[in-house]
């Protein structure tokens, strides 16, 4: 296998013949080559093959060939050729989410996330957008939304991509037997779909039971039972109380008991803080019960003591992404200090964005830097485990983590389409960048885009 970058250009020639400039067929190995099959994603046309006396990576195609591959753009992309008889354009980056069509903004309030993906190796992919309805089958087309280079989008029929990233916004339609159905077409296509679809709490307790990373798991009942709730309570003296499938700390209680004076509920209520105590269990129970009607679908997690600052619990973000070898990596980590108050850290109710760096210096002194690379082996081997014992491909996870006065830490939720709220701190930038390349190596490797040592 060998693997370059070329320039693309389209010649208005009739004949079914590929152009390679010498230095291009050379890099490629295909001096002796006379024909090909030139494919771009799921489109593919056989050619004829001859050499140009010309330095520099310069592919040539007659117009009607790129018309039939289907060809996006112009320019410049890699270039792989496989046993000297296939050559590989690409690699075709779709980016599965909800597509609005008539707006500026097509991907939403996700446009701006997935335009900063779209930059990293711009001249080296082909990157789109798209959704489900975008997608013909009959034709293995796909109707994308494409980034333009001054800025703006155009829609285009192109082939089927090479991978996808998976980027649905919606739990309840990512959960449609129809989407799953939709995600297996590529699959059983050998086109990896990574990120398969949001996961629901309870989903990742049971992924990770039994592997060496559950140490880390704070103990979990799902759809607890009052007798259950009691139990907890008298055992960890705080308990969470959160929904299976929420998020951003929607509909969480934190419930403490003290022996000598009763049950404490503290939740979230239009947008107020509020604390209620209780002198018996049962009157705990059937304020609960009211409030949420049905404890199932709620998942009972022992509480964890976080450190503090200003009496404010703080917890961690560890933005994880896969690497172009495959490997887990900690692409970013950021702490979030609670607001006063609140149950939980997010920035919507108060919470602080903090480097980590910040708080462990403060928190442990000079054991800053032990605590915060143990953090990050757990992170790892939580993200091993969890990959190991999950059906589908994972390329990206955002994790909850806390940690306690002891130095243990502790995992409260895994995010498989993890927000990038934590890279609006300044010092964050960069490593948000960073984590956008990683995906995109990652991508690479999925797609068989990258020089590998083995070959
Ligand atoms: N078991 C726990 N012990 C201590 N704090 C917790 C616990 N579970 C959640 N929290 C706090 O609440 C926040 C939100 O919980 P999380 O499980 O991430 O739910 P959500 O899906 O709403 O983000 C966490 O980031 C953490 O600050
Ligand atoms: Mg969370």
């Amino acid at each position: 296998m060998s693997l370059t970058t070329c320039t693309i250009h389209v010649t208005q020639r009739q004949d079914r013949m590929l152009y390679l400039s010498s230095d291009l067929a050379d890099a490629l190995k295909l001096a002796k080559t006379r024909n090909v099959t030139l494919m771009l994603g799921s489109k593919s046309v056989a050619l004829g093959l001859k050499l140009l006396k010309k330095s520099g990576n310069h592919l040539y195609l007659p117009h009607s060939l790129s018309n039939q591959l289907r060809l996006p753009r112009l320019g410049t992309s890699m270039i792989v050729s496989h046993d000297g008889k296939e050559l590989r354009l690409g690699p075709m980056i779709g980016i599965l989410t909800s597509v609005n069509r008539s707006s500026e903004a097509p991907f939403g309030s996700r446009t701006e996330f997935i335009r900063s993906f779209m930059r990293v190796n711009s001249d080296k992919a082909f990157y789109f957008g798209f959704s489900p309805s975008d997608v013909n089958w009959s034709q293995e087309t796909v109707t994308a939304t494409i980034p333009k280079s001054e800025g703006g989008w155009v829609r285009k029929v192109i082939p089927l991509p090479d991978v996808i990233y998976n980027r649905l916004p919606s739990r309840s339609a990512e959960k449609l037997a129809s989407m799953s159905a939709f995600k297996q077409r590529f699959v059983k296509r050998g086109i990896p779909l990574f990120n398969w679809s949001f996961f629901d709490k309870w989903d990742v307790y049971n992924l990770l039971e039994g592997t060496n990373a559950f140490t880390h798991v704070p103990e979990s009942k799902i759809n607890p039972s009052s007798a259950q709730i009691k139990e907890m309570l008298e055992k960890h003296k705080f308990i969470y109380l959160k929904p299976t499938a929420g998020s951003l700390g929607i509909g969480i209680y934190r419930l403490t008991y003290n022996p000598k004076r009763g049950y404490y509920a503290r939740f979230r209520r239009s947008d107020k803080n509020v604390l209620l105590r209780f002198s018996r269990f049962d009157s705990l129970m059937s304020h609960l019960n009211r409030q949420v009607r049905s404890l199932n679908g709620y998942v009972a997690q022992q509480g964890i003591r976080l450190i503090e600052i200003d009496s404010c619990p703080i917890d961690f973000r560890f933005h994880m992404t896969k690497n172009n070898a495959n490997e887990w990596v900690v692409a970013a980590i950021g702490a979030k200090k609670a607001g006063k108050g609140s149950v939980t850290t997010h920035v919507r109710t108060g919470g602080q964005l903090m480097t980590p760096e910040q708080v462990l210096k403060q928190i442990f002194g000079s054991r800053a830097d032990t605590v915060l690379t143990s953090a990050k082996e757990s992170a790892i081997k939580l993200a091993e485990d969890i990959e190991r014992n999950y059906r589908h491909t994972l390329g990206e996870l955002g994790f909850d983590i806390g940690i306690d006065m002891n130095e243990r830490i502790w995992m409260f939720e895994a995010n498989s389409k993890p927000g990038r709220s934590i890279f609006k701190h300044p010092a964050l930038k960069e490593q948000g960048r960073a984590s956008l390349q990683y995906i995109y190596d990652y991508c690479l490797y999925l797609s068989r885009f990258r020089a590998r040592r083995d070959t």
